[in-house]
């Protein structure tokens, strides 16, 4: 049984969020001086604090019985060994596995996953190297500079935020450009600057039959022969794909194809072989640094008490508000521009895994499902829809990202910018009561903060896993797969339908 409205519990939650609706966090705090450090984890320079939510003892006791009944330990285990959780699909689910720091097998159909993990990695290894030093060189001897990762949704979110929140510490090694959309001026206006003999391209397509990202790269093929000719496409070329024999008829040379596998979910991908423009960037160690992160998350998802486990927790406060504090969204604010396009990945994650009605024995749901998802970086939001968070009707529980270090080195910006999100906490929780009631703040908004020592790959490996795992706990508590995306199959049939007929 997977309907988390089927167990008692489920009732009891309605029924003590009845009782406790007009609860004040204030309030939480002045009846317990050590709330902060009892809702606070830390773990290796990322910390969690859920203080500043309704969050109570019963509350987490009751949500925590319902974790116990949808056997989130049990389906956890089951993820991690590689069994097939993608029900729909029957593939396994094994994106952990890519940043698995030691050999102990893990099978998927009796066969050990590991050794072609180590292959890949040895592949991207030397090809990112080779790159980066000049070994390996365009059709005309020039040394490659830029690098084009031409993907779109999975194969371009996750590349795309990491070597840009990255771009920073990145002291060598080639400038990597993003092409997604299907519109001609991502394309176009990308291309202008570059210099084909100085340009690689990285076709990323799990399937190789995404109609925008083999028009994108097609027209990037066109631009490159017109000045370079046929031959220079296996110097400029190369495929990421578990097609490869699609990767082949396009005209990209095997040994220049860098494989992935059905059980690497699009969404959970960028520690693949879709990292291939991470590793471009930030070279080898950077590139295992945050594989590095993400494993030492997936060590403490997968051993600490659910009491005690961030995502585990993430995932419960999300539940609360979504299910029984009737917030329909997840603001995601971070405080740091180089994570600008955190909600745009988070968007994806969260929303295309757990956008789900049906639950993994396909009964509908009586029940909502995975929230809104959307953000902007602090302090750019503040002066457009914080208003809304401070005195709009709807409760929006948000997660607030800041950065402890300096690392801009400059003090003073770094200084507002943390004050500003303090601030943000601080009045969504607290609120103010002027006579004037266009002046009041209601108050008592929840918000999360996570706290990076620092953006560099590691810590930035652990957040990510973080809220993987986090989505993960919420799909298994909703009782839904979150590893398929049949709803947006319709779209890409009738597209190419009104194409066919408009033509
Ligand atoms: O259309 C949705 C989707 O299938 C995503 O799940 C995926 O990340 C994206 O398209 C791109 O798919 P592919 O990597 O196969 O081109």
């Amino acid at each position: 049984m997977c309907k988390a409205s089927s167990y008692p519990v489920w009732q009891a939650l309605r029924a003590h969020a009845q009782e406790t609706a007009s609860l004040q966090i204030n309030a939480l705090f002045a009846f317990d001086a050590g709330r902060k450090e009892k809702l606070t984890i830390k773990l290796d320079g990322l910390e969690a604090d859920f203080s500043r939510t309704h969050l109570t003892d019963e509350s987490l006791e009751l949500l925590l019985a319902l974790a116990n009944l949808q056997d989130i330990e049990g389906r956890r285990e089951a993820m991690f060994k590689g069994e097939k959780i993608n029900v729909t699909e029957k593939r396994a689910v094994l994106h952990t596995a890519l940043r698995a720091q030691t050999d102990e097998p893990i099978l998927v159909d009796g066969k050990n996953v590991i050794p072609e993990i180590r292959a890949l990695q040895a592949k991207m290894q030397a090809f990112a190297t080779d790159v980066r030093t000049g070994h390996w060189r365009g059709a005309t001897g020039e040394k490659i500079t830029d690098v084009v990762n031409i993907g779109i949704g999975g194969s371009d979110l996750g590349p795309r935020l990491v070597t840009e929140a990255l771009a920073s510490t990145q002291t060598e090694g080639p400038h990597v450009h993003f092409i997604a959309n299907v519109d001609a001026f991502d394309s176009r206006s990308k291309l202008a600057q570059l210099n084909p003999e100085t340009t690689l391209f990285v076709i990323v397509s799990k399937t190789f039959t995404t109609q925008e990202t083999l028009l994108n790269a097609r027209t990037a093929r066109a631009w490159l022969v017109a000045t370079l000719g046929e031959k220079a496409i296996a110097k400029h070329f190369v495929a990421v794909s578990t097609n490869l024999e699609a990767v082949e008829a396009f005209g990209i040379d095997l040994s220049n194809a860098f494989p992935l596998w059905d059980w690497v979910g699009g969404r959970y991908s960028l520690w693949s072989s879709v990292g291939l423009s991470i590793a471009l960037a930030l070279g080898w160690d950077g590139f295992t640094a945050l594989l590095k992160g993400a494993a030492a998350m997936d060590a403490h998802f997968r051993t600490a008490p659910l009491a005690r486990n961030m995502p585990v927790l993430a995932a419960l406060n999300g539940i609360w508000y979504r299910n029984f504090r009737g917030a329909a969204a997840l603001a995601v604010l971070p405080y740091s521009e180089r994570l600008r396009n955190l909600p745009r990945f988070l968007q994806q994650l969260d929303m295309e895994s757990n956008g789900k009605s049906v639950t993994r024995e396909g009964e509908g749901v009586d029940y909502e499902t995975g929230p809104i998802v959307f953000g902007e970086c602090g302090s750019v939001g503040q002066h457009s829809f914080h208003q809304w968070l401070h005195q709009g009707t709807s409760v929006i529980p948000v997660d607030f990202i800041g950065i402890r270090t300096d690392d801009m080195n400059a003090p003073e910006n770094h200084a507002v910018l943390l004050a500003h999100m303090q601030a943000q906490a601080e009045a969504l929780q607290a609120g103010r009561h002027p006579d004037d009631p266009a002046r009041v703040n209601p108050g008592n908004k929840p918000s999360t903060t996570l706290w990076l020592d620092a953006l560099d790959p590691y810590h930035l490996g652990m957040l990510l896993a973080f809220y993987e795992h986090k989505v993960f706990c919420q799909g298994i508590l909703w009782g839904i797969n979150s590893f398929d995306q049949f709803g947006v199959e319709l779209g890409k049939k009738l597209a190419n339908e009104i194409l066919e007929k408009n033509r």
